[in-house]
């Protein structure tokens, strides 16, 4: 039997804050309370430290190809990150090859995962083209495989983007296996005239990403989007959501009482339009998709993540090197041909705290609650993890609130040259993070074992969440 005793520390999850000691027996939590009787193999102390659910990251692509190149964190590299963050769960995107069917994608990003998994994981699965098989593959993948949310692109047009007839239908298969939709929202013909239009000019730098995506073309699909999903009768979780035109469509269907989800990443509440306008090329790093906008969206995401019109932040983690892979690089005279996609799964909880909790934004419940419990409510993984219970399996964070640290690519663990984030120091960092009862940071530093991870076959039925 393998113990571990947490002691004095202070217990927070989405909804309680408490000081309490928590006893971890064979990877569960076992018992929580003060001064707890029992000896373990190894005692913590978390005086003056919090205990709270790891961070779940329901919306990471590691080892994708996308943009011509792979991104460049594998289920390694990006599980070292992740865990370095205090992230200790994630949801990536398994996605169809056309021509071939969805259970081909699943093998391929199992063996992906294979031997490398540090923390656990689920795979969403996207679907890219509804050949006759796919239908009894999406109720055959809910019910017996544990993948039991469907992904759909409005953009992307000849790469990922499907069109409203596909999407449709993959959300009534979806609605009658008990699936979930996850949707990147864009309207990709409407971008695609204007990057044409852009090139024809001779637009060709980083900003011009930003300024061929505008926010209406988000707004616009969104509701599109949610108005499908309302039709078909199917919940609906909108990805990467960045600017006031999406929240708006997302507040008035759940108003109108839709079982209807956002999420927004990190980046967008701490990085701007501003960004493509760096010297050189360096506005390359921080192109991806839907696009960084004006400064006065941020407030309106923090607006929306404080009374549920958002639920989540993830970071949608697609790096590519800056010139070491050298990756954005392939859209050096072209931006439509820079690889959309930014490095985040180990920075959201530190700069989520820093910049949410600690300014007064968001309140520590809040944060674990949109870090970790309701990505866990809303994909399925809930009460086993996002919270810290009896019973439920012990993905920990002994988080010192006063600890500093400097965020860089010279020390960060992702494998890219460059960090969104680059030299902000933040206050409020995890010491100690416990993988399923392994430790697998202590100190900050990384100490788990590759191939630990497991998959996490999730239960259709989801989201348990308002
Ligand atoms: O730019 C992005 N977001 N790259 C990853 C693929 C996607 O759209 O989520
Ligand atoms: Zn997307
Ligand atoms: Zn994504």
């Amino acid at each position: 039997m393998s113990t571990i005793l947490i002691k004095n520390g202070t217990v927070l999850t989405a909804s309680d804050r408490y000081d309490a000691d928590v006893y971890v027996e064979d990877g569960r939590v076992a018992a929580i309370g003060r001064a707890l009787p029992m000896s373990a193999a190894e005692v913590i102390d978390a005086t003056g430290r919090i205990v709270m659910p790891g961070g779940i990251d329901v919306h990471t692509h590691l080892d994708m190809p996308f943009g011509g190149t792979v991104s460049a964190d594998d289920f390694h590299t990006g599980h070292v990150a992740a865990a370095c963050g205090g992230t200790t769960s994630h949801i990536d995107f398994a996605t169809q090859t056309p021509g071939r069917g969805l259970y081909h994608a699943l093998d391929e990003w199992h063996a992906k995962a294979q031997g490398k998994a540090v923390i656990d994981y689920g795979f969403h699965m996207i679907v890219r083209d509804l050949n006759p098989d796919v239908y009894a593959e999406i109720t055959r993948l809910a019910a017996h495989d544990g993948v039991t949310s469907f992904k759909l692109f409005m953009a992307y047009r000849g790469v990922l983007m499907v069109d409203d007839g596909t999407i449709f239908r993959v959300m009534q298969q979806a609605r009658d296996c008990g699936g979930m939709i996850c949707m990147h929202a864009e309207n990709g013909d409407a971008i695609d005239a204007l990057v044409a239009q852009a090139r024809a000019r001779g637009d060709l730098a980083p900003k011009f990403h930003a300024r061929t995506r505008p926010p209406q073309c988000e707004g616009e699909a969104t509701g599109r989007a949610l108005a499908l999903a309302a039709v078909a009768g199917v919940p609906i979780y909108i990805v990467h959501v960045t600017c006031e035109d999406a929240i708006a469509q997302i507040r008035q269907a759940r108003d109108r009482g839709q079982a209807a989800y956002g999420e927004t990443c990190t980046q967008y509440f701490f990085c701007s339009e501003a960004d493509y306008e760096r010297p050189g090329f360096e506005g390359a790093k921080y192109v991806m998709s839907p696009p960084l906008r004006a400064a006065w969206h941020q407030e309106r995401l923090w607006h929306a993540v404080r009374p549920n019109d958002l639920q989540a932040v993830s970071t949608d983690h697609c790096p590519f090197g800056f010139e070491q892979p050298p990756q954005k690089q392939l859209g050096r005279d072209d931006f439509s041909k820079i690889p959309n996609g930014a490095p985040g799964i180990e920075d959201r909880l530190l700069m989520l705290w820093d910049g949410g909790v600690n300014t007064g934004r968001i309140s520590a419940n809040r944060f674990v609650e949109l870090v970790a419990t309701n990505p866990a409510k809303l994909f399925g993984l809930w009460p086993a993890k996002g919270t810290v219970a009896i019973g439920a399996d012990a993905d920990l964070l002994v988080w010192d609130p006063a600890r500093r640290h400097t965020i860089s690519a010279k020390t960060h663990h992702m494998n890219v040259d460059y960090n969104l984030y680059e030299g902000r120091t933040v206050t409020g960092a995890p010491v100690a993070v416990l993988s399923r009862g392994d430790v697998i940071v202590r100190d900050g530093r990384f100490v788990g074992r590759a191939g630990r991870g497991r998959f996490l076959k999730r239960l259709p039925g989801a989201p348990g969440l308002a």
